[in-house]
């Protein structure tokens, strides 16, 4: 009983994400009990796969609940509070009501042909090559799939998969759902009070030192969530290097391609001598066109990867929704049209960002929270470690943690512990940061950064 009881609060707590996610409030909830909530069925004794024990929990169902309940402002989860632009809900709507009965119909397996046609051409600009769009490209659910797939298709138990740190929450799992061990090599601040993402760097003989005969792949994050940094070109050469000397495959999460800071340069790892035959490179319409609720995500490479990733995606979801990626496929065909133009959308949003990155830094400043600025991505981490806050009353696990908590319960400021996104050995790096994300209107961001100056204020009396 004590476990269906638990269930059924989990159930609900994600229930409450949802609804906080879509903006509806609690009388929207389902009234009715689940079917297996019949006081007359026995609980049956199912255990679950071994894949899924030793699982890390799941960072964001606790702080996305917690932002719904205390009702706090969220720059917490990476998603932006306004619409995306009218042109794709336009090409969707359309495309779903007036482009035939086909267009709601299962499309092309691997991809909407008009949308790997279009991806194809694109990319192959960004890599000089020709891309062929029938077997180089994979559309999936999000870049989250294709991450998916490139890691379920090609690790087996026991390879070793090195993961560079802060990183996505999700590769680490993924690895282990696999069977394989993930060996974390983190980025660290050249010195405790630097203030640029250039500034964090990844030590060589570190990163080497992970490397054995059991690694088989790499997984790196340019421009990189949640910290905002850039590699530069001598930073994948790197790693490239040592991908050639190891022969190991590269996975490179490239889903922030387009928001990138003035003075700094997007190089795709494809792109870097010999890369491109070990290179999965991935991708997100979501992200790149500020709709993360379409989901919708592609993985490039050379086919004999790429074919890899195909056989789990038959074998999974096996197709993507088809007027999804038919509104895709025509908003990137109107911003190729208009690349180097100010109206292209993937150069407003780098204006529209930078002006948000800069009054989310001036809110930091203000309240005392030194923000790490952000060579690229939609995120900005702040210093807590000198925030000299009783923290007892706030929960367990690292600091950055309580702290989160803490902010939400008293302050109404929702924001996430950066210590989530590095593994085991390396958190009391992350643990001396939070993460904002400025992906926000901009009355949503003046309005936490004028609670958290309050509270900067009332801390030094
Ligand atoms: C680095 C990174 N990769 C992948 C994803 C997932 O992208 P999508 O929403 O397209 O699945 C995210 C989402 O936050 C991300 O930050």
């Amino acid at each position: 009983m004590q476990a269906l009881t638990s269930f059924t609060s989990r159930f609900l707590c994600r229930q409450l994400a949802a609804c906080q996610v879509l903006g509806s409030n609690l009388t929207s909830l389902p009234q009715h009990k689940p079917p297996f909530f019949n006081n007359q069925t026995r609980m049956a004794s199912i255990k679950p796969a071994d894949r899924l024990i030793g699982q890390p929990g799941n960072v964001w169902i606790e702080f996305i609940t917690l932002a719904f309940e205390t009702k706090s402002i969220n720059l917490g989860q990476g998603f932006p509070n306004f619409s995306p632009p009218e042109n794709i809900v336009h090409d969707l709507v359309e495309a779903a009501t007036n482009s035939g009965p086909l267009m709601n119909q299962y499309t092309r397996a691997w991809g909407h042909p008009r949308l790997v046609n279009i991806v194809a051409d694109m990319y192959g600009k960004y890599f000089n090559r020709t891309i062929d769009a029938m077997s180089e490209v994979l559309v999936s659910v999000g870049a989250y799939g294709a991450l998916y797939y490139a890691l379920m298709s090609h690790v087996n138990p026991g390879d070793e998969v090195i993961i560079i740190e802060p990183s996505f929450d999700c590769y680490e799992p993924v690895v282990l759902m696999a069977g394989g061990t993930p060996k974390h090599v983190p980025l660290r601040p050249r010195s405790y009070d630097v203030e640029s993402t250039a500034e964090w760097t990844i030590d060589k003989e570190e990163l080497e030192a992970a490397f054995s005969e059991k690694t088989k792949a790499i997984v790196v994050n340019t421009p990189n969530n949640p910290l905002g940094k850039v590699f530069s070109y001598s930073e994948l050469e790197m790693i490239a290097d040592l991908c050639k000397k190891y022969d190991i495959l590269c996975i490179s999460d490239e889903v922030y391609e387009h928001m990138i800071y003035e003075g700094n340069k997007h190089y795709r790892m494809a792109n870097l001598p010999d890369m491109l035959e070990r290179t999965i490179s991935i991708y997100s319409a979501g992200k790149s066109f500020s709709a993360t609720g379409w989901k919708l995500g592609w993985a490039i490479g050379p086919a004999h990867l790429i074919n890899n990733l195909r056989t789990i995606h038959q074998n999974c979801v096996f197709t993507c929704p088809t007027p999804l990626q038919e509104a895709v496929a025509r908003g990137l065909e109107l911003e190729l049209s208009r690349k180097e133009q100010p109206e292209c959308f993937f150069n407003r949003i780098v204006e529209t960002l930078t002006a948000k990155k800069k009054k989310m830094e001036k809110w930091l400043r203000e309240a005392n929270l030194s923000p790490m600025v952000p060579e690229g991505g939609y995120f900005m981490l702040a210093r807590i470690d000198d925030k000299d806050v009783d923290l007892t009353d706030f929960g367990d696990g690292p600091r950055d943690y309580k702290f989160v908590r803490y902010l939400m319960k008293t302050q109404g400021v929702a924001t996430i512990p950066c210590s989530a996104f590095f593994g085991p050995e390396h958190k009391h790096i992350g643990e001396k940061y939070i993460r904002f994300c400025f992906i926000k209107e901009d009355e949503t961001i003046d309005a936490a950064g004028k609670q958290l100056v309050k509270w900067s204020k009332s801390l030094k009396k």
